[in-house]
């Protein structure tokens, strides 16, 4: 196996390969760090221009990801809230959601120290203090060795950083995270995993320190550009909470909110905590597997690798649509010979996450303001074998829930596969007949 050129990124997957997401490559802030965003920042804009005249509303996006509602929501004039478990998430999109009040002239001292730290460690040869994470485990050195020495300079460098300027340490991590991916041995293809199983070569070194000082330099100048392009005005600063939405919606004052924008997960089993681990313990967000283990549950419709093992999970009662039953019983009927990895464990993730579907639009029923609007984008599905429209699905149990649904819109009419679909789990007549599509479910608080 050949080793990586010095400097060389595979930019096509050392970040999370969504669609919706590169659109938000090129725009300032929404650029820091990839993520599976759901929709892009224009569509997040559109929305919100839609359905609020003047600013001051309350926008909440109750599965905020790395915050591309809050942002839009926020730069405009809004007071965006946002639920989060995923902690690197949540601090990213708090992390941004503080970009109008960083100081980007510290910050760009502090780009000047690092670069002097790193050419004076590198004349010098000082060992780094920094100890990789106890707990992270991988396959093979998720860093080489060159890398993990540079990588573990940066980490003291902004233990030191901390000690005077916490809000641009935190830029800094910000940064390392967005391209700690990059470096390292693995890559999301579309689920992390090892570069050389993809046929990539492994990163034997890296420009750990100048990389990380351009992608500082692009944050310093976004940052200058959101401050200036912030709507002014009295509102409060954005919040994010790290928690369930799902678990802790009660927590927000009642009908208080004005419009919703939102993708939940999708019924595709995507594991956003284990495509997440080297941010959770590099950064120091998880200690042990138990932290993760406590994310699984909590995610919308935990996982297929939580829910499969259940006995026969039954659909919440709420949900009364003949449609549904229908669908998780053929679900169900499924591969009866292959266990957990038949249609069992397959119907209980489903019916885990349609009922989590129940929970969601309580809380939407909960917080929105009467007439106001919550607009959940949302891609369909396909177990094992079995067409799952998950949009028309999450708009009947709104309806059961007392919400108004107002339309279903397909914006995109094609998109790319998802784990399952990739699996076996996807018989030969469903790929022929069934295509992958996103849509928006734009349901109302009754007035
Ligand atoms: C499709 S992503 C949303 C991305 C977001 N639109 C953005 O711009 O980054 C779904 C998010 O929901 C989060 N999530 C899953 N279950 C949750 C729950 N019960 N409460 C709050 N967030 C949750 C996941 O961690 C993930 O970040």
């Amino acid at each position: 196996m050949q080793p990586a050129l010095i400097g060389e990124i595979d930019k096509t997957t050392d970040g999370f390969q969504d669609p919706a997401f590169v659109l938000n490559r090129i725009v300032p802030v929404h650029r820091w760090v990839p993520w599976i965003a759901g929709y892009s920042q224009a569509f997040a804009s559109d929305a919100i221009g839609k359905f609020t005249r003047g600013p001051g509303h309350v926008v909440l996006d109750p599965f905020a990801g790395v915050g591309t509602t809050l942002i839009e929501a926020d730069r405009v004039g809004h007071q965006a809230v946002g639920f989060e478990i995923n902690p690197y998430a949540a601090f990213v999109a708090t992390v941004k959601l503080n970009a109008h009040c960083l100081n980007t002239g510290v910050l760009r001292d502090a780009i000047c120290r690092l670069r002097q730290y790193g050419e004076h460690s590198e004349t010098t040869g000082i060992l780094p203090e920094f100890k990789p994470p106890a707990g992270f485990k991988s396959r093979s050195p998720f860093f080489s060795p060159m890398v993990l020495q540079k990588v573990l300079l940066v980490l003291d460098f902004i233990e030191l950083e901390g000690r005077a300027h916490e809000d641009i340490a935190n830029v800094i991590r910000l940064a390392f995270g967005a391209t700690m991916v990059g470096y390292s041995n693995y890559s999301y293809e579309p689920s992390l995993s090892r570069k050389v199983s993809a046929g990539k070569r492994e990163v034997t070194d890296f420009p750990v320190i100048e990389g990380l000082c351009a992608k500082l330099q692009e944050i310093a100048e976004d940052a200058d550009w959101y401050r200036e392009n912030r709507a002014g005005g009295t509102r409060r600063d954005g919040v994010v909470y790290r928690a369930s939405f799902l678990e802790d919606y009660r927590a927000m004052e009642q009908q208080s909110v004005d419009l919703i924008v939102t993708s939940p997960p999708y019924m595709n089993n995507y594991h956003y905590n284990r495509n997440t681990r080297p941010h959770l313990y590099w950064l120091g967000f998880c200690d042990s597997p138990k932290d993760l283990k406590l994310l699984e549950h909590q995610n919308f419709g935990t996982y297929w690798q939580t829910a499969r093992d259940l006995e026969t999970v039954e659909l919440d009662s709420a949900i009364k649509s003949k449609e549904i039953h229908d669908t998780v019983a053929a679900i169900r009927e499924q591969n009866p010979d292959k266990g957990v990895y038949g249609g069992n464990g397959w119907a209980n993730y489903a019916t885990a996450y349609l009922n989590d579907c129940v929970r969601f639009l309580q809380g939407v029923r909960w917080v929105l303001r009467n007439n106001g609007t919550a607009l959940i984008v949302l891609g369909n599905s396909i177990l094992q074998g079995v067409p799952v429209p998950t949009d028309r699905f999450m708009a009947a149990i709104a309806s059961d829930c007392g919400l108004d649904v107002r339309e279903i819109s397909t914006p995109r009419e094609t998109r790319v596969g998802n784990s399952i679909v990739d699996s076996g789990a996807r018989t030969r007549q469903s790929r022929e007949s069934v295509q992958l599509y996103e849509s928006v479910i734009e349901v109302r608080q009754p007035g």
